[in-house]
């Protein structure tokens, strides 16, 4: 089977963490390089966080730094909500990886210049790098054949009643994404809301009793104290929906739509709103539904792939 070969551009984050090890896993994927961007913490925490994720589930690919923040405002973060490190709650083994000496954009161009095919990115954080791509190199568009994001959310936010945060974090990003012609796979609040983990999922991930099973299980149990103190009695697992929409769509319900983003609303700055009307001017899909019981599965086999002989 040929491999598709992808871009893995995220901000971990522990929902980054766990889906680059499915992207690992996953025999339907060859990942070229893994890009970081601020967001979930600022950008040296996430770039030295995705080396040691890198490096724990053995993604060879270069490892570059990307956007310290965004193309125009002033960045935020998420704070301590991932931890004060960005990705608490297991101690990882010591990293390998190199940092490369190209930027996230410069890396991107690279491997999209020399690959024969085109390129899909995963993007998990805001779209900062993908945009400030397209900006650089806009004849390099016909080389990328999608992007598969988490973002936005149709009606709901997460950090605004109206703004999901990585679309939050840099608007005038998502907004050039979008408007780019490079279709875009939207997997927003809508579908990541019901991609739910439960306790009884992490104990089934922990009694795999490995050193990625234990690391795992262990941050699901971060990021789940994380989202119960603020009610939720399922953790969220956001990022591995953009990673699983694009390798077993058949889990998913995925719509036709002309995505835009709201940059200047006083109070929606940030949201997604999705046409699924005007078929003339699609730009994408949103993923609104899944089976949560096939992504749990599909998540414990790719914990199930790193047996403690590999990592
Ligand atoms: O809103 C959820 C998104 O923001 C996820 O990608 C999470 O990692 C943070 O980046
Ligand atoms: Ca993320």
């Amino acid at each position: 089977m040929d491999r598709i070969p992808v871009i893995l551009d995220g901000d971990p984050g522990h929902d980054d963490a766990i889906a680059w090890m499915i992207a690992a896993a996953s025999p339907m994927l060859n990942i070229k390089a893994v890009t970081t961007v601020a967001g979930n913490k600022d950008i040296e925490n996430v770039t030295r966080n995705a080396l040691n994720v890198c490096s724990l589930f053995g993604i060879d690919a270069p490892v570059a730094k990307g956007a310290h923040g965004p193309l125009v405002v002033e960045g935020i973060t998420a704070g301590d909500f991932h931890g004060v490190t960005g990705l608490d709650g297991a101690d990882l083994p010591p990293s390998s990886k190199i940092l490369s000496k190209d930027s996230a954009v410069e890396l991107m161009v690279k491997v999209i210049e020399e690959s024969d095919e085109q390129i899909v990115i995963i993007g998990t954080g805001a779209e900062t790098n993908l945009a400030a791509l397209l900006l650089y190199r806009p004849d390099l568009k016909g080389k990328i054949k999608a992007c598969y994001l988490m973002g936005g959310g149709i009606g709901t936010g997460n950090w605004t009643p109206a703004a999901e945060f990585n679309i939050l974090v840099d608007p005038e990003a998502a907004s050039i994404v979008f408007e780019s012609g490079v279709p875009v796979v939207m997997s927003g609040l809508d579908v990541t809301e019901k991609a739910l983990i439960y306790p009884e999922d992490v104990d089934r991930i922990r009694a795999i009793g490995t050193q990625v099973s234990n690391i795992v299980s262990n941050w699901l149990d971060f990021f789940g104290a994380t989202h119960a103190a603020l009610g939720y009695k399922g953790w969220p697992l956001h990022d591995p929906c953009a990673v699983l929409s694009l390798i077993k769509p058949e889990i998913f319900t995925i719509e036709d739509a002309y995505l835009q983003v709201d940059k200047n609303g006083i109070h929606t700055r940030g949201e997604v709103l999705a046409d699924y009307e005007d078929r003339d001017r699609l730009n994408g899909k949103v993923v609104l539904n899944l089976d949560r019981q096939a992504f749990v599965e599909e998540l414990i086999k790719a914990v199930e792939h790193f047996t403690d002989g590999e990592v």
